[in-house]
């Protein structure tokens, strides 16, 4: 059995305004007891500061869904690590599937995101995952291989523990397909192996979990299995019946 806290993330996307989120946390953050998983909420940009000083009160953490790997710069419309860690943010999603397929986040630009979060104070929860069409063509190990060589390449072996990575299989994720329990074992074991021929140690305390229609009806059972620590939720998370359930799940 390993000792590794479970991590409960809630991927809100582009839903929620300020006055929505808090709305959301006036009622979540009581629900939430004192012990349990970590729990982590991820409000669009305009509402992260507003979550951190709800949440400073809770043993609940905010995190950004994006951010750029230069400190600061000629980057019209982008959010630096700093900027974020300035208002009270922990932590930032990376490498999101919707980000690379909509907005030409690359490997590369990974590969400069993930230390530039760790140097700033971040936790990155680093996504990774396959398509339909690359698991159908038997790729999916390839690709997690790919992914996690270039995204982690300059991550110090040490340091991989200081991540948390996120395994979403792109055809899951909003649609309703949830991977089963044992597909997604399968391919968070294989991460952790990868993980472990870097730095043994670090990979048996890194927090790998699932994402793709986590529901409270799936989530017990996905994180029941040995080597999934949690869930990184999209659609069930704004609902706030929901999300509470899965927290729930993870205890
Ligand atoms: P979903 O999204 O739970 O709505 O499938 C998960 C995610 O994109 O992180």
């Amino acid at each position: 059995m390993s000792d590794r806290t479970p991590y409960i993330a809630a991927n809100w996307k582009m839903n929620k305004t300020i006055e929505e989120t808090e709305a959301f946390l006036a009622e979540f953050l009581p629900a939430v007891g004192a012990e349990g998983p970590d729990v982590v909420v991820c409000p669009p940009f305009l509402a992260l500061k507003s979550a951190v000083e709800h949440c400073a009160q809770s043993r609940v953490r905010v995190a950004a869904q994006n951010m750029h790997e230069e400190e600061a710069g000629a980057f019209t419309g982008e959010v630096s690590a700093p900027m974020l860690r300035e208002i009270g943010v922990d932590a930032v999603i990376v490498g999101h599937s919707e980000r690379r397929q909509y907005f030409n986040e690359t490997d590369e630009a990974l590969a400069r995101k993930v230390p530039a979060a760790l140097a700033a104070g971040l936790e990155p929860i680093l996504c990774v995952g396959e398509t339909e069409a690359q698991r159908d063509a038997d790729e999916t190990e390839a690709v997690l291989e790919r992914q996690v060589a270039a995204d982690l390449a300059a991550v110090a072996p040490a340091d991989l523990d200081r991540l948390v990575i996120a395994y979403e299989p792109v055809w899951a994720i909003g649609t309703g397909r949830t991977a089963t329990a044992e597909q997604a074992q399968e391919a968070i074991r294989f991460i952790r192996d990868l993980l472990r021929a870097r730095d043994e140690e670090a990979a048996d305390r890194t927090r790998i979990v699932y994402g793709g229609s986590v529901k409270p009806g799936n989530a017990a059972e996905l994180m029941a299995q040995p080597d999934n620590d949690g869930a990184l939720v999209g659609g069930a998370s704004l609902d706030l019946g929901d999300f509470a359930a899965i927290v729930a799940a993870a205890r």
